[in-house]
This record gives structure tokens, sequence and C-alpha cells, in this order.
């Protein structure tokens, strides 16, 4: 992956500023549909809002549909929804088609809602050996999670399955994931990473460090296509 992937931002805002122009560079060179995983977390959670504020009719959204690259199993209205948090800080203040929005069904026995949720990917999206989006935009945990797989479940990222059910290693939590077959399977991949406690691992990753394979965010493929949006934060431990 060129250095230029790699993008470093003063503030979370200037960060957001900037993946909202390369989001719609993508929507652009792209004919009809538009097919992005969003990811939960307090990055996403800035671009929702900095969209919502400033580009909610600059945007064909009747082109875009939004899926969830992870969902936590519960009610979609529960304060952890990844899909509740996008509903109040952008859906409910964007003109989006309720049919353009793909949630995962977290009220949904776990293994009912992972595979309806795969059956919905197949149906929709273009296939390849797996379901092909257009954008997958991920979020990274201090621990170098990435959507819903963690390092005590690293093996989730090689399953086969185009969803699996995850466990968070704290809270017992579980969740719906997109598996690593289906997110190296995107057209484009972007992180959003921000705030000193991921430099250790985004620095580990980014070097491919001795061990860091053991975090999931380093099984994201590194191409041409793949864009980390980092604020000077969470790069405060790389070395250009
Ligand atoms: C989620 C996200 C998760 C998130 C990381 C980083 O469901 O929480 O999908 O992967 O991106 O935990 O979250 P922050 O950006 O809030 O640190």
């Amino acid at each position: 992956m060129k250095e230029n992937n790699i993008l470093i931002f003063d503030s979370s805002e200037k960060l957001v500023e900037s993946f909202s122009r390369h989001f719609m560079d993508l929507l652009n060179k792209k004919e009809g549909g538009f097919n992005v995983a969003l990811s939960g977390g307090s990055t996403p959670k800035i671009w929702f809002e900095y969209l919502a504020k400033n580009l909610k009719d600059d945007i064909d959204w009747k082109r875009v549909h939004f899926y969830w690259g992870d969902e936590r199993c519960v009610i979609p209205t529960d304060h952890e929804s990844n899909y509740g948090m996008t509903k109040k800080y952008l859906l409910d203040h964007i003109k989006i088609p309720v049919q353009n929005l793909h949630r995962i069904h977290g009220e949904l026995k776990p293994d009912v809602a992972a595979d309806k949720y795969a059956q919905n990917l197949s149906e929709k999206l273009p296939m390849g050996s797996y379901p092909i989006f257009d954008l997958v935009i991920l979020g990274m945990g201090d621990d170098g999670h990435t959507a819903s797989i963690f390092p005590h479940q690293i093996d989730l990222w090689k399953d086969k399955k185009y969803c699996v059910v995850a466990t968070h290693p704290d809270t017992g939590q579980q969740r719906i994931s997109l598996s690593g077959s289906v997110i190296n399977a995107a057209q484009s991949i972007s992180f959003l990473v921000t705030g000193t406690n991921k430099a250790e691992k985004v620095m580990e990753i980014l070097n491919n460090a001795e061990g860091s394979e053991k975090y999931p965010a380093s099984h994201v493929r590194k191409n041409d296509d793949v864009f980390w949006f980092l604020d000077k934060l969470a790069a405060s431990r790389l070395k250009f």
C-alpha cells in the first residue's frame, strides 16, 4: 500500500471532511447503485453528523444503499445498535429511500440474523467468490479488532461464511459481523481511525510488525484501493 493511501489529519473534523470527498468521488465514479457497508463507533458518528449538517442535499441518496459491516445483537432502538446510531445521526436527516437501508436484524437469534443477512447480501450484491461491496468502511478498536472480529476469535476472519456470530471479549455481547472474506472482496475499503489509544496498533499494522497478525485489522488487504484516514493522534507512532 502506498504512503498516499495513508491520510493524516489535524482533527477528526478535517478527517471526515476529506473522507466525504473520497466517498463522493467513489460514488461519482460508479454508475447506478452504490453499496456501502457502514461501521459503528465514534469516528463514523462524527462523519454521519458532518454529512447531515453539510452534505445532506449534495449527495444523490437514491443511488446509495446502506448496509452494515457489523451489528450488536440488540433491538434497533437500543443505544448499542449501530443501525440505531446511524439513524439518529444521519438517516433521520437525509432523504434516503427506506428500501435502500439493509440493516442486520440484531433483534433475531444471532444465527438466524447472520443467515438472514448473508442471504440478503447474496440476493442484492454483485457476486464474485463473495458478495462485493463498492465500499466497506471500517473502524479499529484499541485491541486491533475491526468490524466485530476480535483477536480472541481471529479464526472468524477466514470463515467461509459471509457473516459470523462473534462475542465481545469483555462484555460477552454477541454481535453479527461480516467475515474477512467479504470485507476483502470489496472494491474499496476505508479505515476511519482516531485517538491516541489506536496509535500503537496503527503503527504495528501499517509497518507489518512481527506479531501484528494477531490483530484482525492487520488482515484487511493492503493495496491501492485501501485507505487509512487517521487523525494525527492515531498516526503519532508512524514514521515516514
Ligand atoms: C462497532 C464497530 C467497531 C468500531 C471499533 C472502533 O460496532 O463498534 O464496528 O469495529 O469501529 O470498535 O470504535 P471507535 O471508533 O469508537 O474507537
